[in-house]
């Protein structure tokens, strides 16, 4: 599969070098092509790896994976440009963490909205599938990381969308069982505003390897 990569930071390093190796072909995006980060990147990674900008990202992939600042993430996906997004599933791992009034971070968006529903709108010919948000980097492409089984959370409007993401994420290593679909991209609410607990989870047990498990009784 021919991936877009928006995004030179820590996730899109993990997930377009998991994808490489993977053997898919892998574009990472950033504001200007020629961007350090993404050609160091380039070097690395090897063979069906490239760079551009958000919109030659976009335009190569077909399907394309937001993994920019999340407050910046409307813009950097308006820069990447609705026609190159339109038809395509759209996977969004970011969060809208606003870090202006210093630790922890509030949500620049939440309650009664997400930034999965706000890239929703604007991009309504989008498939947007929110899924890894909930954890770190390196758990998102090697779950096995964290002892035990633990889950993935998928949530999008398109169930064939959602049921192609999940077929990633067991490329990833995640067992199927372990990807829990939540229906609408309205979970994004949820999804995102977990990640102010996650940051506790963090605090209390010392390391970002750690991940939640859905247990519930069988009826
Ligand atoms: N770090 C984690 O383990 C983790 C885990 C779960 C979810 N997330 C989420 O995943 C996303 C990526 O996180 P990250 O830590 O890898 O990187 P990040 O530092 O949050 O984001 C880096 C990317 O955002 C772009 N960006 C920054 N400001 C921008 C602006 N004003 N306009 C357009 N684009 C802008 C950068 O563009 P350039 O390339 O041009 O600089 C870069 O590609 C975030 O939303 C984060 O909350 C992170």
């Amino acid at each position: 599969v021919k991936y877009g990569v928006l995004g030179t930071g820590t996730v899109g390093q993990t997930l377009a070098g998991k994808l490489v190796s993977l053997g898919h072909e892998v574009m990472m995006g950033s504001r200007q092509s020629g961007n350090e980060v993404a050609v160091a990147w380039v070097k690395s990674a090897g063979g069906s790896a490239s760079e551009g900008t958000f919109s030659d990202a976009a335009a190569f992939g077909e399907t394309v994976i937001n993994a920019t600042n999340g407050a910046a993430s409307l813009d950097a996906l308006k820069a990447a440009g609705a026609e190159n997004l339109d038809g395509k599933v759209l996977i969004d791992v970011a969060n809208p963490l606003d870090f202006s009034g210093g630790l922890p971070p509030t949500l620049t968006v939440g309650n009664t909205d997400s930034l999965g529903e706000q890239i929703q709108r604007e991009f309504p010919e989008a498939k947007v599938v929110k899924t890894l948000n909930t954890m770190a980097a390196d758990v998102m492409v090697e779950p096995s990381l964290v002892p035990d089984s633990h889950n993935v959370l998928v949530a999008g409007e398109d169930a064939d969308a959602r049921a192609q993401v999940s077929g990633m994420l067991q490329e990833f290593g995640w067992p199927a069982e372990d990807v829990l679909d939540l229906g609408s991209i309205v979970a994004a609410r949820g999804m995102e505003a977990y990640v102010t607990l996650w940051l506790r989870f963090w605090a209390a047990s010392g390391t970002r390897i750690l991940n939640i498990k859905l247990l519930a009784a069988t009826e």
